[in-house]
């Protein structure tokens, strides 16, 4: 018996929820809990038959997470409700001694800065808990991971360099919507870039660094340097890596849009006073933008997101190019939701499916490059997330900006 409660009854928890549905020898009992519980219903009558239990919880709030997980008893929590939310859940499942898993790590709501260092000091309560936390098991952070631990296991006696190539080429209509959670999205983007170099951590602008990259299956798009959270628990876990960078792709319009929220103070988290009430311009900005959740049947095009890494085997020098490609469209027709939540839900699922198996199950906090990945590799191909593994000997350096 694997009863596993999913949080968060958004994009990616709907595609969790579909995914998890779809295998009921490994999760055979599904529940779905989040703030809004019609949401939840929402996906529970999508699936049908029965098959979701759905419940409304805060969680922020540990008191409740504590009652709801021993009225459920599950063996597990899918946590993809927001980052904010990793503490109390990963504290309710210390007070019942159950496993976890996210797709994001640790933000504070009112700092704009996310880093392991919050979950990673839960190694030893989870540790001595005899109890398992599984951290980032979405696309990046997630498979990125895996990729480059397939990768070292496979390939190369020592990696040197990885570049993490993230796009989204899908073409939603709207002038400007982000494909998962704004204000999430835009706290990303609008931080300054960072990247990994001999031991530490260089800044630039926000998109100040970008180059022409030529897709396979989409063709060249702009691609911007971005710090990305995978590249902290990679540089922590790949030994002698020399370089990481992190590159996403974006569109003239969601640029130009962009810099005028932030020209007027649209991106901002400081409270400001609006006729008597305190709001957050940001959240302001979320409640107008397009709901992700609905970009789904008007999403079209592909997105490709892999890593290119370079090092050395034996003595000699290679490059390998890992990357799956998804179809906006196909991602709806089976699960409702588009490509990026998606690619990160069913990462998600399977993050789980290794935890329940017992392929990946081990006291204390881990990040996805610390197991085999060749388990994970074969569900990606087996579950929706084919990929590619390829010889590459593109200088992204030599690439041009524009
Ligand atoms: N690793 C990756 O590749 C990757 C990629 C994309 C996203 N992500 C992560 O995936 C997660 C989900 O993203 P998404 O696009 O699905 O976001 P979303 O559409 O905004 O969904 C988040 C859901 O969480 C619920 N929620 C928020 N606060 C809650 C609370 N206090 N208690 C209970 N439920 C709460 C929301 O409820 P309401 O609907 O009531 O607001 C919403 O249904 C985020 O953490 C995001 O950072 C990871």
């Amino acid at each position: 018996m694997s009863r596993v409660l999913i949080i968060g009854a958004g994009g990616v928890g709907r595609v969790v929820t579909h995914k998890c549905a779809q295998l009921p020898t490994v999760f055979s009992d599904i529940w779905l809990a989040s703030r809004t519980v019609s949401k939840c219903e929402q996906i529970a009558n999508e699936i049908g038959g029965g098959r979701i239990k759905t419940t409304q919880v805060d969680a922020d709030n540990v008191a409740e997470l504590v009652a709801l997980i021993r009225r459920v008893e599950p063996r597990m929590i899918i946590n993809v409700a927001l980052p904010y939310q990793d503490l109390t859940i990963m504290d309710a499942c210390l007070a019942c001694g159950i496993d976890y898993l996210d797709t994001a790590n640790y933000e504070p709501e009112d700092e704009a800065k996310f880093e392991y260092r919050w979950q990673w000091d839960y190694q030893e309560r989870f540790r001595k808990a005899g109890i398992t936390a599984l951290l980032g098991s979405g696309f990046d952070p997630g498979v990125t991971n895996v990729f480059t631990a397939y990768a070292l296991k496979h390939h190369f006696d020592q990696i040197d360099t990885i570049d993490i190539l993230d796009c989204n080429a899908g073409d939603h209509g709207y002038p400007f919507a982000t494909n998962f959670n704004p204000e999430i999205n835009i706290r990303e983007v609008t931080a300054n870039g960072r990247y990994y170099e001999n031991g530490q951590w260089l800044e630039t602008q926000p998109m100040s660094v970008s180059r022409l990259f030529n897709f396979p299956e989409i063709g060249p798009r702009k691609m911007f340097l971005l710090y990305h959270e995978e590249m902290e628990s990679l540089a922590r876990h790949i030994p002698g890596v020399k370089r990481m960078r992190f590159w996403m792709t974006f569109g003239d319009s969601y640029l130009k849009h962009l810099e005028v929220f932030q020209n007027i103070g649209l991106d901002s988290i400081e409270p400001v006073e609006f006729q008597g009430q305190q709001i957050v311009p940001l959240q302001f900005l979320k409640a107008l933008l397009p709901d992700p959740a609905t970009l789904g049947p008007r999403t079209k095009g592909k997105t490709n997101i892999g890593c290119i890494i370079k090092g050395s085997k034996g003595g000699e020098s290679l490059s390998r190019y890992l990357y799956n490609v998804s179809d906006h469209e196909s991602c709806y027709r089976e699960t409702h939701a588009q490509g990026v939540s998606y690619t990160t839900g069913v990462p998600a699922m399977i993050g789980a499916k290794m935890m329940l198996e017992g392929k990946w199950k081990k006291p204390g906090v881990w990040n996805m490059e610390q197991f085999d990945p060749d388990p994970f590799m074969d569900d990606l191909n087996r579950y929706g997330l084919p990929w590619h593994d390829i010889t590459c000997d593109i200088d992204i350096d030599t690439l041009p900006h524009e």
